[in-house]
């Protein structure tokens, strides 16, 4: 009994560590919803809703370095609207997860680089 306890616990300090970090830039675009609005069809990811104005961000790389993304998704900068032509528009959230998280998630994106 008093090894089954005893490797419960090694079991759980060793896996606290990756179970705090581990997730990938893809695993957080689903984490935080961004598939209610957007898919990324270059990386299997589907829309969790099938509706028109679902945005596809496959190839979206190309377009923004990392640093805009970051400031894109913070809803600190604002553009021309890719959807109201003639409208100028911040990101419709902001983003909830951890600033480490924000960094992964722009990492992400920027690599999404084939459409
Ligand atoms: C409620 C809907 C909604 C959610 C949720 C959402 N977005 Fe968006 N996103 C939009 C809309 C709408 C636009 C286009 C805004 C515009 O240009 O008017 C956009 C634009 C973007 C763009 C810029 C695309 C381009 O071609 O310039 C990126 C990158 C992006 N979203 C990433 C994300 C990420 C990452 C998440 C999750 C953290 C997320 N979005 C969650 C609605 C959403």
């Amino acid at each position: 009994m008093r090894r089954y306890i005893l490797a419960f616990a090694v079991t759980a300090i060793t896996a606290a560590p990756f179970a705090a970090q581990a997730a990938t830039g893809k695993e957080i675009v689903v984490e935080q919803k961004c598939t209610k609005c957007h898919s990324i069809k270059a990386e299997g990811v589907a829309a969790a809703e099938d509706k028109p104005t679902i945005i596809d961000l496959s190839g979206v790389g190309k377009d923004h370095d990392v640093a805009w993304f970051k400031g894109w998704l913070n809803k600190e900068i604002e553009r021309d609207s890719i959807v109201k032509k003639g409208e100028k528009a911040k990101h419709k959230i902001a983003f909830k997860g951890t600033p480490a998280e924000l960094d992964t998630v722009a990492a992400f994106l920027k690599s999404l680089t084939k459409k």
